[in-house]
């Protein structure tokens, strides 16, 4: 026989995606409805586009080459500049504002890889990283990976709750614990999974708690903003990140996937000085530069006009989505008023759908078997919650709008309402 390699430890702490078996009952069966799969829009993705920026970055021979050759770790000054300029438009302050944060920003193999990077950089195992409740469920593989503790923080229609941060904060204090924090995780604008949004009023302070609260050790605020632009409704507020002027509390995470293209798999993080060189050096380790050839054809898109005209397209297929989703649920599960319930996002992918507390959405209880017979599955809220304090709510689903047709947004929640009727018939 064969000898097994001795894994370390922290491949062996690191369990299997959770939604990979649900990605895998998907492809088994095409009949099926995927309200889970976090992909974006099939049909909106930017083909066209993307071949004319392509081949305007191949046509000079020597640009071309070099495209095609090797980048630098921290990514291409002129894409990191652009980067900025957008950021300044996106946060509607003048040009030039955010200037001194290019030598901070570093591009990133997506967002995700900008994620891993922060918490290599800063956690040991036994670290404490604060996330929302529920959290994007892939950030708790990197904490568990990383032998971090990820401890939960209540939430609400506005996100993240400050009392309940303070309560935390005070309660790991008690617990001679407030050494070992050292990242609060907060999903800014329309999160996953819940598609809420961090309300306005609470930013500025939510930097203020945390600055006041970060002692010899200092806690820093990972703002993911992976869906900041697609906005259906209403302006998108300050980021978090522009709430901490002198750069040293807010790392900001953005991302092209969700807006462009999940394809060119690029991201962005506008970092503090301080954490700057050890991230470098980490990335180094990795991949020593996030795809040159993929920072070529983003400067271009960013520099003709093609992607805030390509975001405007896709704000519309998105803002229809949602509504055909709403009104989808509304027609099928309205009549359950006061017994399910789900979250009407301003935009982003996501909606977070509560059934009564005693009925279990996860993939052993009723709720998710009953959909599966009826041909359309979701990702059981459970996932979503870091394990600690303690015991989490198990009577929700992630529902994603953005990859199904709008007939299939409609079969899906006609099948979810017959789904969730004989759960309910069999309790009566
Ligand atoms: C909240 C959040 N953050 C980060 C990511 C990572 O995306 P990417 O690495 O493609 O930028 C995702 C992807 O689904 C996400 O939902």
């Amino acid at each position: 026989m064969t000898p097994s390699p001795q894994l370390s430890e922290a491949a062996v702490r690191t369990s299997p995606a959770a939604i990979s078996s649900m990605m895998q009952m998907a492809l088994a069966n095409p009949g099926l409805i995927s309200l889970a799969a976090g992909f974006v829009d099939q049909g909106s993705l930017p083909a066209e586009a993307a071949r004319r920026a392509m081949e305007a970055v191949l046509a000079d021979p020597v640009e071309g080459r070099r495209a095609l050759q090797y980048g630098t770790t921290i990514g291409d000054l002129g894409l990191r500049t652009r980067l900025i300029e957008q950021l300044e438009r996106n946060e509607r302050v003048p040009a030039g504002s955010f200037r001194g944060a290019v030598g901070r920003t570093v591009v990133t193999t997506g967002s995700q890889q900008l994620l891993y990077l922060i918490t290599e950089a800063l956690l040991d195992p036994g670290d404490i990283v604060l996330v929302e409740a529920p959290t994007y469920f892939v950030f708790l593989g990197v904490l568990e990976t990383r032998g971090a503790r990820a401890i939960g923080v209540e939430t609400d229609e506005g996100g993240l709750r400050l009392d309940a941060l303070e309560a935390t904060l005070r309660d790991l204090k008690a617990r001679g614990l407030l050494s070992r924090v050292k990242l609060l995780y907060t999903i800014s604008e329309h999160s996953n999974p819940t598609g809420v949004s961090l309300a306005e009023e609470r930013r500025g302070p939510l930097v203020e708690l945390i600055k006041r609260w970060s002692g010899e050790q200092k806690i820093l605020i990972l703002e993911d903003a992976a869906y900041r632009g697609l906005t259906y409704s209403g302006a998108e507020p300050p980021s978090v990140w522009r709430h901490d002027p002198a750069g040293d509390t807010v790392i900001l995470a953005r991302t092209f996937s969700k807006t462009f293209s999940p394809g060119l798999k690029t991201g962005y993080g506008i970092l503090p000085e301080t954490l700057l060189e050890p991230v470098l050096r980490l990335k180094g380790n990795h991949d020593f530069g996030s795809g040159h050839f993929a920072q070529q054809v983003l400067e271009r898109i960013l520099v003709d006009g093609t992607y805030e005209r390509h975001v405007q397209e896709l704000i519309a297929v998105y803002r229809r989505k949602r509504d055909v989703m709403l009104g989808a649920l509304e027609e099928h599960l309205g009549a359950w008023d006061g017994a399910v319930s789900w979250t009407c996002p301003k935009g982003g992918l996501f909606l977070w759908l509560s059934v009564p507390e005693g009925l279990d959405t996860g993939p052993e209880g009723p709720l998710f078997a009953r959909c599966l017979e009826e041909g359309v599955i979701y990702v059981p809220g459970a996932l979503a919650y870091a394990a600690e304090p303690g015991p989490f709510p198990r009577n929700h689903a992630r529902i994603c709008f953005g990859v199904p047709s709008e007939e299939e947004l409609n079969e899906g929640a006609r099948r979810l309402a017959a789904a969730l009727a004989e759960c309910f018939d069999a309790v009566a």
